[in-house]
């Protein structure tokens, strides 16, 4: 395994890292290099600190760490997954009728387009009203019950495609298993008119399951007088690779839609994960949505490095994770739609590349993975921007701009964008002591209102927010953190990290009725334990 950080162009680029200029000198030259387009999206990476000279070496980073060569396996269906012995192919879910994969024997474009079919039937059923509740009423809610992936890619596309959204049929999202979350839905939910839809890869996720059951009591209780057998068949639907699980559950098998563990769950709202958002958006939108993905995909797969948006966009992350030493990357989108992608993105980012040893096992000896997180533009900029702007954290940030407005009827959208842009100028160029006394600012206040700039700024511009170019623009993510992982010779497709908090959590739940067992626990848990009990009792 290729330890990066022994590679030549590594220690090159350490050293262009002490005598790189800052942005505003930076953007005195026309870097046209580094604005690029590909499947609607253009990327505009002239804010960020970095010149011909770093990009080539970080391409040599490419090159020395076999970035290409990952890739093209991951395309190709190779266990690159190697801590879970599996394929990582999301890319698969959103490959073409008729184009074929056959990874370990078996076609999965194939496989993908059966189930995407057999959505396509059921969310048309449902979206004509020929789907019946138990009362024979048409459903029209439907509640996504899931968490992490299987909760937030449907959650925020629900919110991103509202403009495509069927008005006659609403879509809730529950994840928390804090009972105020599916109480909250509950309580304005019909139980004759709503479908709950468990998502669900493994099918034992704790908070999943508890909210699935709270659920399927609540409306058995509120359609007593029809049978279990015909209430939970005609308002239940599961989304699982676990058909065991799902029987158990009482879920029939017609109303089970599969995928395969070679989707991770954070890579899989293209799957059957996002059948709450092709009833919310229809079976023809949905195909747009995966129409982006695909192109971007295709983008990935065969543009050359110079022209590689996702290249780029991870290769601009590395250089200010390893290079410039910047811990946190802000996601900004100028748009009400895109308000849950933030958070969407803190599991595709942060679950991916929060990782600290290699491949092989051995610890890293660099940064990973930068934490991710944001709000929209302009409501952040009322509130956290004060320290992106002048705080002591080095912050780098994704300005998310969508030049047409659905239906323009004011001019806010150009307000909107104009506050994008100005917030784009600011944190890369700042305004020095110099400028500000030729503005004739207070001698007293030039200090206060020196803007240092230097904070590196990816525009990303989207003409219209479309399925399409919704799809496209997380591909693009989803493949700017497979190079920076690739890079870092990290597997960004497992996360053990979650897990012993899963185990620990369910030990604390077993031991609360025991208080003798609460000694097991470190003593500020069993502290924290008796506490609880003490309050709650
Ligand atoms: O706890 C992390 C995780 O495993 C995520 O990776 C996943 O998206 C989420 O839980 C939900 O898992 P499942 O779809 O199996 O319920």
């Amino acid at each position: 395994m290729i330890d990066p950080s022994t590679t030549v162009s590594w220690s090159t680029l350490n050293e262009l890292s002490s005598t790189i200029g800052p942005i505003r000198k930076l953007l005195d030259h026309d870097r046209a290099y580094l604005r690029l387009e590909a499947a609607g999206i253009h990327a505009d990476f002239s804010r960020q600190r970095l010149d011909s000279t770093v990009l080539n070496e970080l391409f040599n980073l490419v090159r020395e760490t076999g970035v290409e060569s990952l890739r093209d396996a991951m395309f190709r269906g190779e266990h690159i997954n190697t801590t879970e012995d599996r394929p990582v192919l999301h890319t698969a879910l959103r490959a073409p009728a008729g184009s074929s994969l056959v990874v370990d024997g078996t076609d999965v474009v194939g496989q993908v387009h059966e189930v995407l079919d057999q959505m396509a039937r059921c969310a048309e059923s449902i979206r004509s009203g020929e789907w019946k509740g138990a009362t024979g009423k048409p459903i029209d809610h439907v509640v996504n019950i899931g968490i992490g992936g299987s909760d937030l890619g449907p959650a925020m596309a629900y919110i991103a495609l509202g403009a495509y959204v069927d008005p006659h049929i609403s879509c809730s999202f529950v994840s928390n298993v804090d009972p105020a979350d599916v109480k909250s839905v509950l309580a304005h939910s019909d139980p004759e008119t709503t479908l709950f839809i468990v998502a669900s890869k493994t099918f034992t996720t704790t908070e999943t399951m508890t909210n699935a059951r709270m659920a399927r009591s609540w409306i058995l209780q509120r359609l007593s007088d029809y049978p279990v057998d015909q209430v939970v068949p005609r308002h239940f639907i599961a989304l699982s690779t676990n058909g065991a699980a799902v029987e158990e559950f009482g879920i029939p098998d017609s109303n089970m839609f599969g995928f395969w563990d070679w989707v991770g769950g954070r890579y899989s709202m293209d799957s059957a994960i996002g059948l709450s958002t092709m009833i919310a958006i229809g079976p023809s939108n949905f195909s747009d949505l995966l129409a982006g993905f695909h192109a971007m995909d295709v983008h990935f797969h065969d543009a050359p490095l110079e022209s590689n948006v996702p290249v780029l966009m991870g290769l601009a992350a590395i250089w200010n994770r390893n290079f410039l030493g910047i811990e946190t990357t802000a996601v900004l989108p100028y748009s009400e739609y895109l308000s849950r992608f933030p958070a969407y993105l803190q599991q595709l980012t942060m679950e991916s590349n929060g990782k600290r040893v290699r491949k092989d096992g051995n610890p890293v000896s660099y940064s990973t993975g930068a934490i991710y997180w944001g709000e929209p533009g302009t409501n952040g900029q009322h509130s956290f921007y004060q320290l992106l702007h002048q705080g002591t954290s080095m912050i780098d940030a994704d300005i998310i701009v969508v030049a047409r407005e659905s239906q323009p009827e004011t001019n806010s959208q150009q307000v909107l964008v104009a506050n994008a842009l100005a917030q784009a100028s600011v944190l890369s160029v700042g305004v020095t002591a110099a400028e500000l006394e030729l503005q004739g600012t207070d001698s007293g206040l030039v200090a206060h209102k020196i803007m240092p700039g230097d904070r590196p700024v990816s525009m990303i511009m989207i003409q219209e927010l479309t399925p399409r170019s919704l799809g496209a623009l997380i591909a693009l993510y989803e493949h700017s953190v497979f190079v920076q992982g690739a890079i870092w010779g990290i597997n960004s497709f497992d996360q053990w990290g979650v897990e012993l908090g899963k185990k620990v959590a369910s030990g604390i739940l077993g031991s609360f009725e025991k208080p003798e067992a609460v000694t097991q626990f470190d003593s500020a848990t069993a502290y924290s334990m008796r506490q609880y009990l003490e309050l709650r009792d």
